[in-house]
């Protein structure tokens, strides 16, 4: 598959392992959150402020289309295989959810919710769903239990993080991809 995607919860990696990922299997690296807010000459959190979260969902599935459409020629775009690392919600929309199975292979990030916990605390200032939260475990908690699901639901494979640096969860995901013959590079 051209496309592998990572899911998973905020602070569970997607961006580093992405960029790690990329770099080990000679790819290019995506990042959805980064492309919505290129697209909209707006942060995440300003599109979250002005538009909610449903106006923030529909730019994601916007930015995701876009990203999938069939690229052209090889003048200008790169030829090589993409990693896209999504938002923590995208699979939320059953749309961007049946995209990303149809179009991806889907590597879920799974980890639990003490290391989420770790990962975000003093790092919620960008992200719109954590920063007003009083408990932010519980909330960790909470959200992470009725998402659970839907990230299982995206994934063709899922890899645990705990305790494991990005660079070493890219190598797990690298073995996984080829002794699962998922994806070859
Ligand atoms: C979200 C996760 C964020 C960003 C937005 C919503 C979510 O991405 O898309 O704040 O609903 O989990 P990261 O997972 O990269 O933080």
């Amino acid at each position: 598959m051209d496309i592998i995607s990572l899911t998973g919860f905020m602070g569970s990696g997607k961006t580093s392992v992405g960029k790690e990922l990329a770099i080990l299997l000679d790819r290019d690296f995506f990042d959805l959150d980064d492309m919505i807010a290129e697209r909209e000459g707006r942060t995440v959190s300003r599109i979250f402020a002005e538009d909610g979260e449903k106006g923030f969902r529909d730019s994601e599935l916007a930015a995701l289309k876009h990203f999938l459409k069939p690229r052209r020629g090889t003048s200008g775009h790169s030829a090589k295989g993409r990693v896209l690392a999504l938002g923590g919600g995208t699979i939320l929309r059953p749309e961007a959810l049946e995209l990303i199975r149809k179009y991806s292979t889907c590597i879920y990030l799974q980890a639990s919710p003490d290391t989420l916990f770790g990962n975000l605390s003093g790092d919620c200032g960008s992200r719109p769903l954590l920063g007003g939260a009083k408990d932010l475990r519980k909330r960790i908690e909470e959200l992470l239990s009725a998402r659970e699901e839907a990230y299982l639901a995206a994934a063709d494979a899922c890899v645990i993080t705990d305790g494991l640096s990005p660079a070493q969860v890219a190598g797990k995901i690298k073995a996984l991809l080829q002794g699962k013959n998922l994806q070859v590079t």
